[in-house]
């Protein structure tokens, strides 16, 4: 399987996560993109309608994807460079967004642009009539956030945000393990992201590299934290950290931990989770993604130990962000929401909320927002299980 490269590496061909389970069985069982179905349509007859805006480091990764999936419809880029590079023919440019979102023949949107610009975009686009797959996070206020997901849910369009390791095999498996008990009852969950990674001036490391892990936790456990707890530190640029520790605590006893930087000199992409039986670790840069350790062994003999007495776990070979783009494309078809739906990203915005609220009073316990105040009017489902109280979205 090819390495997810999500912030942590640039990449000039990016490989591709989702979590549809539909997606992934499909995936699963139909490896090869020109046997792919989505429903009941084969993937070949997917008319071409999709436009990526922002074609930028990670957007290209969407482009090449749309466009291997035969559905890549338009490219728009405020940057002209950028818009050189990339494919041409059949596949039409738009240096300006008004000019992408008025074109009839673009009926959704791929939006890769730096996650300042998201809320207007996408709520742009959301009025020209697309449906929507945003990268995350949605938008760098919950405010923001809620009002989307209210314009989506109003207009009865898509509204998918990509949070791509929801889609990565070795996640979806570990999810399953955990919902079937293989761990035994999970106790703790610590995630890292560590990189070297680029600067950005609008959005602090917790808005920029925590979603992924907020997302990834908050779908292995289905449940919200009650309280978070962030401490963080700027080192490069005053007033925006690049490094925060955050903690939380949910009301079954279980607490996670998530340590994000962009101050090491190298990689680390590792979320352990500690279950009563067995411990499982998920590893990007290693070679078996997901290896599970036998809680006897690890409490009872040294770490080094433990190490060896690792089972690695197998997964599928699906490149997440193909399944998650085959996930948009699912959605598209049956006008039901994706598992990374607007709803979704809310509870994940959340708790970036009471994160950031915690980060600028040291650290203080910050109560999460319950779902019941931003969410009037819609019924909360289990995490990472589709809710089937959900209006299916208009075609
Ligand atoms: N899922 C992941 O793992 C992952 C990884 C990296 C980045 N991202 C997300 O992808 C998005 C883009 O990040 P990036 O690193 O590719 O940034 P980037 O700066 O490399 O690219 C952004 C591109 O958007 C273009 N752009 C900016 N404003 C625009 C507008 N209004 N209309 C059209 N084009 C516009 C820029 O010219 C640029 O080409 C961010 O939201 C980021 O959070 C996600």
């Amino acid at each position: 399987m090819v390495r997810l490269a999500t912030e942590l590496e640039p990449s000039s061909r990016v490989p591709s996560p989702v979590n549809s389970r539909h997606a992934a069985s499909v995936l699963r069982t139909s490896p090869s993109v020109d046997s792919l179905h989505l429903g009941s349509l084969p993937l070949a007859a997917v008319e071409r309608r999709i436009a990526v805006i922002g074609a930028g480091w990670w957007g290209k990764g969407l482009v090449q994807t749309f466009g291997d999936l035969g559905t890549l419809r338009a490219v728009c880029d405020t940057d002209p460079a950028r818009l050189t590079a990339m494919p041409n023919g059949a596949v039409k440019h738009y240096g300006r967004t008004e000019d992408c979102l008025a074109d009839p023949d673009v009926s959704a949107v791929v939006i890769a642009t730096p996650a300042v610009s998201h809320f207007e975009l996408v709520r742009a686009a959301l009025r020209a009539g697309k449906d929507v797959f945003v990268e995350k996070p949605l938008a760098l206020t919950l405010r923001d956030g809620q009002e989307l997901v209210r314009t989506a849910a109003g207009s009865g369009r898509v509204l998918m945000v990509g949070n791509v390791l929801r889609y990565h095999p070795a996640i979806c498996r570990l999810k399953d393990m955990i919902d079937a008990g293989d761990l035994g009852r999970v106790e703790y969950i610590c995630s890292n992201r560590l990189s070297v990674a680029r600067q950005r001036a609008e959005e602090n490391i917790l808005w920029s590299f925590a979603p992924h892990e907020v997302s990834v936790i908050l779908g292995l456990l289905g449940e919200q934290p009650l309280a978070a707890s962030c401490q963080g530190g700027d080192y490069l640029s005053r007033g925006v950290s690049d490094v925060t520790i955050s903690q939380f605590v949910f009301a079954g006893g279980v607490r996670a931990q998530i340590f994000v930087s962009r101050l090491r000199p190298f990689q680390e992409q590792r979320l352990v989770v500690v279950g009563s039986d067995e411990m499982a670790v998920f590893d990007e840069a290693a070679p078996d993604r997901l290896v599970t350790y036998p809680r006897g062994d690890w409490k009872d003999s040294s770490v080094s130990s433990a190490e060896s007495a690792g089972k690695p776990i197998r997964i599928d070979s699906t490149e997440p962000m193909k399944a998650e783009c085959i996930a948009f494309l699912e959605s598209l078809e049956t006008r039901q929401p994706p598992v990374t739906d607007g709803e979704e990203e809310l509870r994940v915005l959340e708790v970036l909320d009471a994160c950031e609220r915690s980060l600028s009073s040291d650290g203080a316990r910050t109560d999460v927002q319950p779902p019941s105040r931003s969410r009037r009017g819609h019924k909360t489902g289990a995490l990472g299980v589709r809710n089937t109280n959900k209006p299916t979205l208009a075609g």
